[in-house]
């Protein structure tokens, strides 16, 4: 298995409460992503932690051009994170933490 990138981010769960406008949301997330995490009692830190997320796939594969929206972050029913890009599943592998002032992540691009 050739590792080709490596990619990690925190965010602070305050700032993504702060920008959470509709306009923003509709922006950043997928109607998935947004109908899991809304109904979440963390919802902002699930958020946050799906922004990290997205920047973190932006950084392993050294690519700034994807709209963040593309990227978008599905878990199976383990509740294991995998990542999309435009609706197609990719061999991106992800891990993701969250709690209440920060949410991080990490991928690797393989
Ligand atoms: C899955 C587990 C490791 C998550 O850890 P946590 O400290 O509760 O929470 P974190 O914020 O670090 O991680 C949460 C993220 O882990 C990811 N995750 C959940 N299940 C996962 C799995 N099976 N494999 C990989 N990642 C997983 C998810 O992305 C989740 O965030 P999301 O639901 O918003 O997508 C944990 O709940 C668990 O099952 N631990 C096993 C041991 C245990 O049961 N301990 C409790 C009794 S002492």
């Amino acid at each position: 298995m050739k590792v080709s990138g490596l990619g990690i981010d925190i965010v602070e769960t305050s700032r993504i409460k702060k920008a959470a406008s509709k306009a923003f949301l509709r922006r950043v997330y997928s109607s998935n992503e947004l109908s899991l995490c809304l109904k979440s009692a963390n919802k902002y830190e699930r958020l946050a932690a799906r922004f990290a997320a997205k920047e973190a796939v932006i950084k392993a594969l050294s690519n700034k051009t994807i709209p963040l929206k593309d990227i978008e972050i599905v878990n199976e029913l383990t509740g294991r994170p995998t990542v999309k890009i435009k609706g197609k599943k990719t061999g991106l592998l992800i891990s993701i933490s969250h709690c209440e002032k920060y949410a991080c992540a990490v991928c690797l691009a393989v």
